[in-house]
């Protein structure tokens, strides 16, 4: 189902397995975001009958937030101030105003947040399968859940106007693609 234009550029990989402390930072900060637009989707009328469905990703992700920290905690390793994303800031930035128009981009980049999250998070637990079991199995404990975060953001525009969710994501993922090619010399997830 992932449907991404642009490959993972090559240099990801290695750039995170060098620095997994700050990887491991960056991944707490993501997952505690993660929980909010789920929240805020809340706010639009059209999704006040999926109001179950976005408390139960929230949740989720809050879940997901106190696991990175139990493995930071375990690991000696401080929290510490987040790092700005440019290939989120990227995507978000492009969210149109207008109710409708807003619910179907926001709900897209949720999308694509998470099934970028699912993509990473495998090639990480494979990566690190010999060099760190315990993270290995951690990310692979991951990967369904950010993928069904990933399908039900898509299905959920897709419900409110197949139309428009198709044209948009096709707009999203050339813009993706893009911005998943601009260098960040930082050990980020994205
Ligand atoms: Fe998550
Ligand atoms: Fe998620």
């Amino acid at each position: 189902m992932l449907l991404f234009r642009e490959k993972i550029p090559p240099d990801w990989l290695p750039k995170v397995l060098g620095d997994l402390p700050s990887v491991l930072i960056d991944h707490a900060h993501l997952e505690r975001k993660a929980a909010t637009p789920s929240i805020n989707l809340e706010k639009y009328h059209d999704l006040f009958p999926r109001v179950d469905e976005l408390n139960a990703i929230a949740i989720e992700e809050l879940q997901h937030f106190q696991l990175v920290l139990r493995i930071l905690k375990k690991r000696g390793i401080p929290f510490a101030q987040p790092q700005k994303s440019p290939w989120i800031t990227g995507l978000m930035r492009s969210i149109r105003n207008g109710v409708r128009h807003q619910v179907i981009d926001h709900l897209i980049c949720c999308s694509l947040i998470e099934g970028r999250s699912c993509e990473k998070f495998q090639l990480l637990a494979q990566a690190l399968e010999t060099i760190d079991p315990e993270l290995s199995t951690f990310y692979a404990s991951l990967v369904e859940s950010e993928g069904n975060h990933y399908a039900t953001y898509y299905l959920m525009a897709k419900d409110l106007d197949p139309i428009e969710t198709q044209t948009r994501l096709s707009f999203y993922l050339d813009l993706e693609a893009e911005l998943i090619r601009l260098p960040n010399r930082l050990a980020m997830l994205h």
